[in-house]
């Protein structure tokens, strides 16, 4: 039996959106997020599929109907499309993302469309392929940007590009990155630096303020639109000669955590309240058994009550993450 209630905090804020890892591994090695590659950690499973639809099932019987399955890298899993499937068929799920660095994109689209997801995020932190190169370990620019192409034919509903600004990397790029979404119905999220526990240095070193980019497009006739209801904390402007539209994500902006909409799990079953100062809370012996969708909506509903208002990244805290692959961001 279902609880019947939204999940909410105590500041009123309600939580449609569960972004849910299911392992920490990556392929890639961004140097702002695993520069040395994916180190093991811990000996224990990832989540398994049964595991991840219980907790699907028991939080999409407290509100949640979008899903974004993250990672590390998501698709790295076997079972990806495994997951997807039974993720897709809960009830109540009307929309299922993923996020994805696009390695192997352009043959695997189709599946995961097949798989029920619709909507699609996808890292392009340059369109130099140079710099791609330099930034991720891999020279991979043309797969990855034929794989948002693919995913555009293939049928997703929702492509969107993250690319992280990095000052001396991609901050002379803007430009490229506007030509590329004049002709493609593709929203790009310009994502601020997060300082995380492992890139202290290089966050002094490459963290440029989201409004840099603003002032640009501002001057390039770019307008603000209306926030859409339930929108989360990405802002989002249009240009009337362009298709695409551009997202700004700063954590570091004023009244960010405001509009917070999204929960996340781990890929071994934690909840964390926030991305970030925050060490996660065990969950997954409450996945053992379908029988147990009660007892873990009622320990979620407990954990909304200590959610704080705000990640206090101003004061310097960078939170207990080293970095972002663990959560997925
Ligand atoms: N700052 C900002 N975004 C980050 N990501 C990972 N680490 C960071 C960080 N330190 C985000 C990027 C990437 C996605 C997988 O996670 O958007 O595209
Ligand atoms: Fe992998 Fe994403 Fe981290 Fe890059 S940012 S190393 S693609 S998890």
């Amino acid at each position: 039996m279902d609880k019947g209630t939204a999940i909410e905090d105590r500041f009123g804020r309600r939580f449609p959106y569960l972004r849910l890892s299911v392992t920490d591994v990556c392929n890639f090695r961004c140097t702002y997020c695993l520069p040395d590659g994916y180190q093991k950690t811990g000996e224990e499973a990832f989540l398994s599929v049964a595991e991840i639809r219980r907790i699907v099932e028991a939080f999409a019987g407290m509100g949640t109907w979008k899903i974004r399955l993250t990672g590390g890298e998501p698709t790295v899993r076997q079972d990806f499309c495994e997951i997807a499937k039974a993720v897709a068929s809960v009830p109540g799920i009307r929309k299922l993302a993923f996020t994805t660095n696009g390695y192997k994109l352009p043959e695997r689209a189709g599946a995961y469309y097949e798989s029920g997801l619709r909507a699609i995020n996808v890292s392009i932190d340059s369109l130099d392929p140079r710099k791609f190169h330099e930034i991720t370990g891999h020279d991979r620019l043309d797969e990855v940007v034929a794989g948002v192409q693919k995913a555009l034919e293939v049928g997703f509903e929702s492509v969107k590009i993250n690319a992280v600004l990095l000052k001396g990397l991609n901050d002379d790029e803007l430009d490229g990155f506007l030509g590329f979404i004049e002709n493609r119905p593709v929203s790009l999220r310009f994502i601020e630096l997060m300082q995380t526990g492992d890139n202290l240095e290089y966050f002094r070193k490459h963290h440029v303020p989201a409004t840099v980019v603003r002032e640009k497009l501002l001057a390039r006739g770019w307008h603000l639109l209306a926030r859409e209801e339930g929108a989360g904390p990405a802002v989002e402007y249009a240009h009337r000669d362009y298709q695409g539209r551009i997202g700004m994500i700063a954590p570091y902006a004023k009244d960010f955590c405001a509009t917070c909409n999204r929960l996340r799990i781990s890929a071994r079953g934690s909840l964390h309240l926030c991305l970030f100062g925050e060490g996660g809370h065990a969950l997954r012996h409450l996945l053992q058994d379908d029988g147990q969708k009660e007892e873990l909506q009622e320990t979620v509903m407990r954990l909304m009550q200590v959610k704080k208002i705000s990640h206090f990244l101003h004061n310097g805290e960078t939170g207990v993450r080293k970095n972002l692959s663990s959560v997925g961001g």
